[in-house]
């Protein structure tokens, strides 16, 4: 990795994955978001200084690239934490508790949904549907699903987030 969320640079090699993603469509645009992704895994999270940056690669005004941006969850606006905890508060989540289960996250945590801890180690969201409803109430944990939530079970998933 190369550069960081005030120069962001990528890699020679990432430049020609973009470069690859971007001649799998028709209109290069189509590889914007796993470039966005790229840049996020890179630099940590987007900022205007990336979006800036990706905008340049697929000639696009920097407003374009915000627009995407600020359309999709899974983009950070800003530095989030070592571990991202994300809370499904949609209809089957919401009717077997996920507010309770946000409750209990924003409590053990000190935080607000939105917010990340002091010590950066948990960002904690709240979204929409996962479709693994028949887990609710579910959150994602990084890369994974964790389901059929109870506080108790949040705990020791907490206690496993270094
Ligand atoms: S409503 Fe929560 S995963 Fe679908």
């Amino acid at each position: 990795m190369t550069g960081n969320a005030r120069s962001p640079e990528f890699t020679a090699e990432q430049l020609a994955e973009v470069r690859r993603l971007q001649g799998l469509y028709p209109d290069k645009r189509g590889a914007l978001l796993p470039a966005l992704t790229l840049a996020q895994e890179t630099f940590g999270w987007i900022s205007l200084e990336v979006e800036e940056y990706v905008a340049g690669l697929f000639e696009l005004s920097p407003a374009h690239v915000h627009e995407v941006v600020t359309f999709y969850t899974l983009y950070f606006q800003q530095p989030k934490g070592r571990h991202v905890v994300a809370v499904c508060h949609n209809l089957s989540c919401h009717l077997l508790g996920a507010k309770g289960i946000i409750e209990h996250l924003t409590q053990r945590l000190g935080v607000e949904v939105g917010e990340t801890t002091p010590d950066g180690r948990v960002t904690l969201l709240s979204v929409e549907c996962l479709c693994a409803c028949e887990l609710a109430p579910m959150m994602q944990v990084d890369d994974r699903y964790e389901g059929l939530l109870t506080p108790e079970k949040v705990d020791g998933i907490l206690e496993g987030l270094r």
